[in-house]
């Protein structure tokens, strides 16, 4: 039986893959097999710059260490424990996540898309009979379960998947008074990413999110925060509403939220927390001792190593770099940034770049067809940064010709 020690070809795991694995993704032909911070080899031995490690999990790059040591203690005392008994880990990592947000207390889960799921079943648990509809936004993305995917509003992942489910509005982004229009009085909730992501990172107006937070406060509504991308530090601030200085009634996170390990969490306010009543809802899984050491040891390395204040400067990098390029290159419509969240949108089709950048080695990502999209880990260094760009800024000068 090959282990990881004695890996596969990427050839040989191609073959694996063809007669064992659903073909539901698709995958470059390439067997990944060890990572250390912004690098990770393939079984070949090639090196690669990750731009875009773990599709935005490991915000701390591949295996940092005080995580892997977390994780290493806690699977050799106790791996699993049913959710009818305490954790003290799993009320430590609430209260940290409480104590750095808005107060809240939490639910955990293994994933965005399951903790979409609490956060659409708690709005409609705390609503007034009669009220269960939730405006959702066109180009967002909250998972692939069928009430996340219903709230995804975003044609191309429903079809032939219907009938979805009932009570979802969608409304265009970044318009207050198409929002303003589509709330009646069946309405719960909105619920939002506050930076769109898989849509492009899109970033909205403050003046927008404030706008959603008073006809929320206007209407009884709850206002939802799918902060499963832009959360733990991706933005420069714990998470991204802080940063647009509107606050959000229930707040989803997952991805980096556990530095790689698997895990999912939603917050809600006080008031609203307790309509999610003993026994209308759980995850087997959720909140386990291995993810809450995971989270509890991501948040503080995040502190101890001042990665916020290092987002805001791994932002300025970026921006500076291809705000430049966009000079030289009209294929560039526009440079976005928030934290280590970055989007170049191209005038042409991006794939070539990101075969490209793979050929040199460097792995991103491109999203809605011409979109760039980077999600690099907060700790990378400048050296790694700066050879990174210049790979990707040559790969966008190769397109333009
Ligand atoms: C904003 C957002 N919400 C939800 C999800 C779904 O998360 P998961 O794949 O962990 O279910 C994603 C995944 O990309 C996401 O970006």
């Amino acid at each position: 039986m090959a282990t990881v020690l004695d890996a596969l070809s990427s050839a040989e795991t191609v073959d694996l893959f063809k007669k064992y694995v659903i073909a539901n993704y698709n995958r470059y032909p390439v067997n990944l097999v060890r990572g250390e911070g912004s690098v990770i080899w393939d079984s070949e031995g090639h090196r690669y710059l990750d731009f875009f490690p773990g599709w935005g999990c490991n915000l701390l790059g591949h295996c940092p260490p005080s995580v892997v040591q977390a994780v290493q203690e806690q699977v050799a005392t106790l791996i699993h424990v049913p959710n009818t008994w305490l954790m003290d880990v799993q009320g430590r990592w609430a209260q940290m996540l409480s104590e750095r947000s808005f107060g809240g207390q939490a639910f955990f889960c293994n994933s965005g898309a399951e903790a979409n799921e609490a956060a659409i079943k708690l709005a409609r648990l705390h609503s007034p009979p009669g009220k269960h509809k939730i405006i959702t936004f066109e180009g967002g993305f909250h998972g692939r379960t069928l009430g996340a995917l219903t709230a995804t509003a975003q044609p191309k992942y429903h079809e032939g998947l219907g009938p979805l489910v009932a009570g979802f509005v969608y409304c265009p982004w970044n318009d207050l008074e198409a929002v303003t229009r589509l709330v009646d009085h069946e309405t719960a909730a909105i619920m939002i990413e506050p930076i769109q992501g898989e849509g492009g990172v899109r970033i909205p107006s403050r003046e927008f999110l404030a706008g959603l937070r008073r006809l929320c406060d206007q209407h009884g509504l709850l206002l939802i925060f799918d902060e499963v991308q832009t959360g733990c530090g991706r933005t420069g601030h714990w998470f991204s509403y802080q940063r647009f200085g509107v606050t959000p009634d229930i707040m989803t996170l997952a991805k980096s939220l556990c530095g790689g390990i698997a895990g999912g969490a939603m917050l809600a306010r006080p008031e609203v927390a307790p309509s999610l009543r003993p026994g209308m809802h759980a995850a087997t899984f959720g909140g386990n001792p291995i993810a809450s050491r995971a989270g509890i040891a991501t948040l503080e390395a995040i502190e101890q190593q001042g990665l916020l204040e290092g987002a805001n400067q791994l932002e300025r990098l970026f921006r500076d770099r291809f705000e430049a390029l966009r000079q030289e290159c009209d294929i560039i419509r526009e440079v976005r940034a928030c934290g280590v969240m970055i989007g170049i949108e191209l005038s042409v089709e991006g794939a070539p770049v990101v075969k490209r950048c793979l050929e040199q080695r460097l792995l991103i990502n491109c999203t809605q067809g011409r979109v760039i999209r980077l999600l690099p880990a907060l700790n990378m260094t400048i050296e790694q940064a700066e050879e990174g760009c210049e790979i990707l800024a040559n790969a966008i000068r190769d397109l333009a010709g």
